[in-house]
């Protein structure tokens, strides 16, 4: 059977979705399953999980040394590599990234090849607050674009979360909705054309795991 470009579409990309919070009933749970749903209707493929899906302990060195890397990190890290982009829907903590996100982060940044690097990532969050959570996304950009994601500008925090969703999980305000579904339609197309061509060619990020060579001023990616 013969492929023809001109004819046949590029298979959909696969999103991978992941809510930060472990609680039933979680808001970003809640938010996360509305982003797969659009992220469905936007002709993308969507992977959902929640971060209690793979288990792990706080990262302690003697325990990485000694066992190796975790299988809930492991686990997590198959499923980051699979897909072309990531999206997370992380609760704030303290307006900052909650403890098990970030631990999660750390494991998973432990193996090799780790998978955030030139990963597309869209961040959103949820909170009974006014601010929905904003902060605690700043905050995350941090560790994934040390790792070399690539996060979307823009981000999505939805405020007053615990009156904001429909019974059928959608958001009751059809402008915020508007604005959610051409936030992830907008990220989807840099997605998927980051996946096709080359989109940005970057000649350095921090992370040290992924510098192959010395000296250390070696860049990372050409
Ligand atoms: C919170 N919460 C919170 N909310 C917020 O908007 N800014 C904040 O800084 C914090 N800080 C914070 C710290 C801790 C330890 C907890 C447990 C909670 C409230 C938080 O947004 C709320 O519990 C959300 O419902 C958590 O998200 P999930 O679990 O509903 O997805």
């Amino acid at each position: 059977m013969s492929t023809d470009p001109q004819q046949d579409p590029p298979p959909p990309i696969r999103v991978f979705i992941l809510s930060a919070s472990l609680r039933d009933g979680s808001l970003n749970t809640r938010l996360a399953a509305l982003v797969a749903r659009l992220v469905e209707e936007h002709g993308a493929m969507a992977d959902v999980a929640r971060l209690g899906d793979f288990p792990m302990p706080l990262y302690d060195g003697d325990a990485e040394a000694a066992g190796g890397v975790p299988e809930g990190a492991l686990a997590l890290r198959e499923r980051i590599q699979a897909c072309q982009a990531l999206v997370i829907a992380s609760p704030e903590y303290n307006a900052s990234v909650p403890g098990m996100l970030k631990n999660a982060v750390d494991w998973v940044s432990r193996i090799r090849p780790q998978p955030f690097q030139d990963k597309q990532a869209l961040l959103v969050s949820a909170s009974p607050s006014l601010v929905g959570g904003n902060r605690g996304l700043w905050a995350l950009r941090v560790p994934l674009e040390h790792l070399g994601t690539r996060v979307y500008p823009d981000m999505f925090s939805l405020a007053a979360a615990h009156e904001a969703f429909t019974e059928d999980g959608d958001l009751a305000d059809t402008a915020l909705r508007k604005r959610l579904s051409d936030t992830v339609e907008y990220f989807l197309q840099l997605a998927e054309a980051d996946s096709r061509y080359v989109c940005l060619k970057r000649r350095w990020y921090e992370f040290l795991g992924d510098r192959s060579d010395s000296p250390v001023t070696q860049r990372a990616q050409e």
